[in-house]
């Protein structure tokens, strides 16, 4: 892993390790992808000032995320078939996450379940969910995180119908999953993945199977979870789910100033600035540039972190810079495990790490809440 200088690095190894399917359903934003680009592209145009002669000798990356000490203002995302890049990807990222000193985020749509991970791991973990029309599912996902100790839920509202990748399509990535001579192929020439996957818990929504009657296989679970997800989801339900919930709950998906404000009023704890990192509505604006106005607005109200492109140590600076509290990534540490597993999550965590220290040494900043908006760069 120490040759992996950069995430740029992870990426191309995971692209040569994770069949092509999985690797482009990770890759992947939503239509023409637009607002996939315009998350990396207007991150990149903010440029950083330079401050030189500063005393930087006592530099920490520390931080608190939620009231609870985090070493990194980061978490990791909640990403959807994680366990199919690479076997038990959800165990293995948590652990990594956990080991660096950050959160990470189960997905609902994940393949180990809630109990897989809660009973592989030491410490609590966030939980992300989607809201079903089965209300009685959703509320018993509730009540299986609270049971699993989940430190926070994560209520994602930015999908209540699917945005489409066309790549998906075009790779028979569909629900239901259709298994094509092409894909089967490709998987047999990259055996250390396979059996990765072949040796871990699960092969299958692990949240879901087994807990929805009638549900013999992929194709039958993988067709009920296309129908679940509910244009009718409102804010009332938003006030549903903050009632059955104990804990700590953020709400992922905003991009809109008035709706951070319903957000605000809301009790929950957080929100994120996030556009599901392109792959919902393209023609979105990217995640960055929706950032301010929001903090501008609301942010002595209620915690706002920001996700939505970041790649670099640089990338998650910028977004502390115009105002989030922490950052959550995708993409990044899902090449890291795709790459490399556990180990590869962890390297993703320490090239960010490492890139943030630097970052903050050469723009004269010692401490994470030193990060505002002095240290861009007038254009
Ligand atoms: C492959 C993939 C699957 C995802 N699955 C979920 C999901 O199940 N739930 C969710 O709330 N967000 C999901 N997201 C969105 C991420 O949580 C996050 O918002 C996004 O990845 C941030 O952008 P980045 O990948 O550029 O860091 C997914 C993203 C990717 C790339």
């Amino acid at each position: 892993m120490r040759t992996m200088t950069c995430i740029e690095d992870l990426r191309q190894t995971a692209r040569r390790k994770v069949p092509r399917a999985f690797f482009e359903y990770a890759e992947a934003g939503a239509y023409a992808e637009e607002t996939l680009r315009a998350n990396r592209a207007d991150l990149e145009r903010i440029k950083l000032r330079q401050r030189i002669l500063v005393n930087v000798a006592s530099r920490s990356t520390k931080t608190a995320i939620l009231g609870e000490p985090a070493s990194l203002p980061l978490a990791l995302a909640p990403v959807g078939l994680c366990g199919m890049q690479h076997g038990d990807g959800e165990i293995l990222a948590c652990r990594a996450a956990q080991q660096a000193g950050i959160p990470f985020c189960l997905s609902t749509m994940s393949i180990c379940s809630i109990e897989d991970v809660a009973q592989s791991v030491d410490k609590p973990f966030w939980f992300q969910l989607y809201v079903m029309k089965d209300r009685g599912f959703a509320r018993s996902l509730i009540e299986r995180a609270a049971a699993a100790k989940c430190s926070a839920l994560v209520l994602t509202v930015d999908l209540q119908v699917l945005g489409q990748r066309h790549r998906d399509i075009k790779n028979g990535m569909t629900v239901p999953p259709e298994l094509r001579i092409k894909n089967l192929i490709d998987i047999a020439t990259k055996p250390a993945w396979a059996l990765s996957v072949l040796r871990g818990k699960r092969k299958t929504f692990g949240n879901i199977a087994g807990h929805i009657s009638g549900m013999q296989n992929v194709n039958s679970l993988a067709q009920w979870i296309s129908g679940q997800f509910d244009p009718a989801l409102s804010w009332k339900d938003v006030e549903w789910i903050a009632g059955l919930w104990p804990g700590k709950l953020i709400l992922k998906g905003i991009l809109d100033v008035e709706d951070a404000r319903i957000a605000a009023k809301t009790g929950a704890a957080a929100l994120v600035v996030s556009n599901h990192g392109g792959r919902q509505l393209d023609g979105a604006p990217s995640s960055i540039s929706a950032l301010p106005p929001i903090v501008d607005a609301l942010g002595a109200d209620i915690e706002i972190m920001f996700d939505g492109g970041i790649r670099s140590g640089q990338d998650l600076f910028r977004a502390l810079a115009l105002g989030a509290r922490a950052c959550l990534s995708g993409r990044a540490y899902i090449y890291g495990l795709g790459a490399g597993g556990q180990a590869g999550v962890a390297r993703a965590i320490e090239i960010i790490r490492n890139e943030l220290d630097v970052t903050m040494a050469l723009t004269g900043v010692s401490r994470i809440d030193e990060i505002d908006r002095h240290v861009i760069a007038a254009m």
